[in-house]
């Protein structure tokens, strides 16, 4: 049996891993980050996923998984090479393949027979070209031939709901050269084969594309109902009920029509604006994407304009801020919605009372230097203590069930901010908040 190796054990290449090894595979977990290894060989999981550290544990025990530092052991010993390195943004919005090609010249310098090379991080289309010539170049410098494939097989799954989603995929893409690579991956995802999973067979620059097509696709819905959203709130319309009816319509579908601070996250983000990138170095921009940034970017401030011509002057004013990660079920805090809009309130002069059930510490991590104007605070009642007003950022289950009483009581304010719209207005309302969400004027 094939072994298989993991290069990168962050969100995705630690459930890629841990899954396979859990398909009853031998799975090697490369990081070069020490630090992660040394946890994850104690059963230390550097981030919050659910369900991921028992599946972790149940495998490290039958010996399937392995975590290492070596890149050598790693790359050897596995003919089947996953990579899901980081591809962060640049400034101008490109993105910053660096450990992309890192990856794939030590692929090259260490490799020691056939391997096929899996690209499970997003890069832009030709990318699984220019791997290709990465390795062939460190193999000429060697002066060794050996045989290797580049498969393209970007990753769909969502943070919070991950391990369900790489083991129950809507469909499997992958982008391949020939029948050899082919037949590899079809031995590697045995399991979802047999479960009748669709399997989109295709060349690398198609499946690079359908991954950044499938993203924006989202991105331009969440956007459009945003905006939807702005327009009820001045035409004193519904957006729910306008949401719920559009989303019977099975063209339309429900899903990612839920108005709110914007999109966020360590995708959307950035592969829109990759994809805007090579749409205008192509010559042929997507206008529609290009638009759908903008107004995420808007929808921000729409959010902080909310608080401003309510509270007016937020000067030492205090502000319970809900949430703080992109979404709720992990502690992934990049590009959050709630962290650019606290930032915003922070500019305006006010202090922030902050809590989130699992994205305290990678928000400390981040802000050290603005201890002076945010308080950590151990849940969402302290978080309200002395507060002028308190904004729900990110919909976590227990933030949708508060106990509003208690929380007004803490409060010296009554501004209630409900920037994903899980409450009623009247339930709120009824307790002297001054309530405002998004795209319900009325407030059903
Ligand atoms: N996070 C998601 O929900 C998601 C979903 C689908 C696709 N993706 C894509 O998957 C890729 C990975 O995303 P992520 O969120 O898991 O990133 P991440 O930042 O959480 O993890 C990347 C890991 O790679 C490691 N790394 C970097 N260079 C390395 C090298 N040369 N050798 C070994 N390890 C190295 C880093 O130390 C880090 O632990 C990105 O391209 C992303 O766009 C992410």
């Amino acid at each position: 049996m094939k072994r298989i190796s993991v290069v990168g054990t962050g969100y995705v290449g630690l459930v890629v891993g841990t899954c396979m090894a859990d398909f009853g595979r031998q799975v090697i977990c490369l990081d070069k980050n020490e630090s992660i290894i040394s946890d994850l060989n104690k059963g230390v999981v550097p981030i919050f996923e659910p369900g991921l550290e028992d599946i972790i544990e149940r495998n490290l025990y039958y010996k399937r998984l392995e975590f290492t530092a070596d890149s050598a052991y790693a790359i050897e010993n596995a003919e089947v090479i996953f990579v899901a390195v980081g591809t962060p943004p640049l400034e101008d919005g490109d993105v910053d393949l660096q450990y992309v090609f890192a990856v794939a010249d030590e692929i090259g310098q260490l490799m020691n027979g056939y391997k096929t090379v899996v690209m499970k991080s997003t890069v832009p289309v030709g990318t699984a070209g220019l791997i290709r010539q990465r390795i062939e170049k460190q193999l000429e410098l060697r002066g060794v031939a050996y045989g290797f494939d580049v498969v393209s097989n970007p990753e769909f799954l969502r943070e919070g709901a991950a391990v369900y989603d790489f083991t129950h995929p809507d469909r499997i893409v992958l982008g391949v050269e020939n029948d050899r690579a082919l037949r590899v991956m079809e031995d590697v995802y045995r399991v979802l084969f047999l479960n009748d999973t669709p399997f989109e067979i295709t060349d690398n620059e198609t499946a690079e594309m359908i991954k950044y097509a499938s993203n924006a696709f989202l991105a331009v819905k969440i956007s459009y109902i945003n905006e939807i959203a702005n327009l009820c709130d001045r035409a004193g319309a519904d957006v729910h009920k306008v949401a719920k009816a559009m989303g019977r319509d099975g063209r339309i579908s429900p899903k990612f029509l839920h108005p709110g601070p914007g999109y966020g996250g360590s995708c959307f983000p950035k592969d829109t604006k990759a994809l805007a990138r090579l749409g205008r170095a192509l010559g042929s921009p997507v206008h529609l994407i290009e638009q759908a940034i903008v107004s995420n970017e808007n929808q921000i401030v729409k959010m902080v304009d909310k608080v401003l011509s309510a509270v007016g002057d937020l000067k030492e004013k205090k502000i319970a801020l809900l949430g703080l990660t992109f979404k709720p079920k992990t502690d992934d805090i990049r590009e959050a919605p709630a962290l650019a809009i606290m930032e915003r309130l922070i500019e305006a002069g006010a202090l922030m009372r902050v809590f989130d059930p699992e994205g305290m510490q990678n928000t400390m991590k981040r802000y050290g230097h603005l201890d002076m104007a945010i308080t950590y605070c151990q849940n969402e009642y302290e978080a309200c203590e002395g507060a002028d007003a308190l904004i729900i950022a990110t919909e976590w289950h227990q933030f949708r069930y508060m106990d509003l009483p208690r929380i007004k009581s803490h409060m010296d304010g009554n501004y209630f901010f409900d920037l994903r719209n899980v409450y009623e207005r009247r339930e709120v309302e009824i307790f002297g908040f001054e309530y405002h969400c998004v795209g319900r004027p009325k407030g059903s």
